[in-house]
């Protein structure tokens, strides 16, 4: 007998289910939790990697070490066969990878006291927008590392059509259904007749209109607001006395960003920090971009931004708390500012929906019901966005962080059992 599992590895946070008595349904991965942060920290006093909310706080507590997340964005790169200093050895962040997903494996194992060997995997419908090299390449990858981790038998399902399986456990009569992932990484469409008579069929060709994806999700919004409200408190937009020349903003860049914060821990970049702090017309900022950069705080203001744009979905304004750079330091953050700065990201997010409806063949009007999924869905400019293509009348539901994981385990069950 095979023994199936359906894996939801994201941009920022995983899921894994199983099949127990017939039935899909996820494993508890950590304290209870079926939701795994896609976090790795390799704590160099403990000599070994620890995983999901314990990597957070680990880094958080200040442990020596080094934190990943967002791994998965850079799958759909070379960067992913790159290696990286880790204490006294290299790994290969294809590794560290294989690491994450072999754990998942292991803690569900032992959940279900069988071994797991068959997975349908999750993958967003565009891992990169317009490239059909690279995005073969991130789903090889994939694989590769599945097969690393332990997996004999692995195949794959586009995200937004896993979520679609779960909602139409939910649907009571027949609906032509727009979902929406709006994760981490990336936004992935799909436009799906749903019905609950069709339900236990396994191949559905017919009723999948149309899947589209881009790669927009939460970790550009959280780089957007760091270099918004964030980064002018560390120099950005601020001048050298050199010609009153800008700092480079490319800097500021990376350092907003998840997957290239550890690789600014180098000496050359400190001492490009140094000089542009000699040469600064407001030297005060540029000490603190210093510290972040000597004492590697770079993924503690990335998560207070993170943090600061979560408040923002449910209230006007917050502080990003940055008192970990300097005692007393807020950078204030507000909806309009937020809303502001990633007004290109809003409409790009709307027409995508526009072209997944034109793929579709669909006039936004024949859509009975909009399920919306993913923590990204909860930012209220992107549900606007999506509002302005699809009256929200016809919005089914919210915030479901479980969904592509459950739907992927009812598709192992119909492959695989
Ligand atoms: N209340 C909230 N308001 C705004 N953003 C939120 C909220 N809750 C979670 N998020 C964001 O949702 C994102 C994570 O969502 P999710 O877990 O669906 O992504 P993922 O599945 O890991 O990513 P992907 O599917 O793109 O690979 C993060 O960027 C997180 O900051
Ligand atoms: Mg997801």
């Amino acid at each position: 007998m095979t023994n199936a599992c359906g894996l939801d590895f994201g941009t920022s946070n995983s899921a894994l289910g199983v099949i127990r008595q017939g039935r899909a349904e996820l494993a508890e991965l950590e304290d209870g939790a079926a939701l795994l942060p896609s976090a790795i920290f390799f704590d160099f006093e403990l000599g070994r990697p620890v995983f999901g909310k314990a990597a957070i706080a680990g880094y958080m507590a200040g442990a020596e070490g080094r934190l990943m997340r967002a791994l998965k964005s850079i799958l759909s790169s070379s960067l992913i066969k790159e290696s990286t200093q880790l204490n006294r050895r290299r790994i290969t962040l294809e590794q560290v990878v294989v690491l994450f997903v072999g754990e998942m494996k292991r803690r569900a194992e032992e959940a279900l006291g069988r071994p797991l060997d068959a997975v349908v995997h999750g993958r967003p419908v565009h891992f990169v927008d317009g490239d059909a090299a690279r995005d073969r390449f991130a789903e090889d990858t994939l694989a590769s590392i599945a097969r690393q981790a332990g997996f004999g038998e692995i195949s794959f399902q586009y995200e937004p059509l896993a979520a679609a399986r779960a909602y139409e456990a939910t649907v009571t009569a027949e609906t032509l259904a727009l979902i929406c992932d709006l994760g981490g990484g990336t936004s992935d469409f799909s436009v799906v007749r749903l019905s609950p008579r069709r339900r236990a069929a396994a191949a559905r060709k017919d009723d999948i209109l149309a899947s589209f994806g881009i790669r927009l999700g939460g970790t550009d919004l959280d780089r957007l607001l760091s270099l918004e409200a964030a980064m002018p408190l560390l120099g950005l937009g601020s001048l050298l006395h050199n010609k009153s020349l800008p700092l480079p903003r490319g800097l500021y860049s990376e350092l907003a960003d998840w997957p290239s914060i550890n690789q600014l821990y180098t000496p050359a970049t400190r001492r490009l920090a140094r000089e542009l702090h000699e040469d600064a017309q407001e030297p005060a900022k540029l000490a603190r971009l210093r510290r972040v950069l000597e004492q590697q705080l770079g993924h503690r203001l990335a998560l207070a931004v993170e943090q600061a744009k979560i408040d923002l979905s449910d209230s006007d304004a917050t502080g990003i708390d940055m008192a970990f750079i300097e005692p007393g330091l807020t950078a204030p953050a507000t909806r309009d500012g937020f809303e502001d700065a990633v007004a290109g990201e809003r409409s790009r997010l709307a027409e995508a929906v526009r072209e997944t409806l034109r793929r579709a063949g669909t006039p936004p009007d024949a859509i009975g019901s909009v399920f919306l999924t993913g923590g990204s869905s909860r930012v209220p400019v992107l549900r606007k966005a999506i509002a302005s293509v699809v009256d929200p009348a016809r919005f089914a539901r919210g915030d479901d962080l479980l969904s592509v994981a459950l739907g992927l385990t009812e598709e192992a069950r119909l492959r695989y059992a």
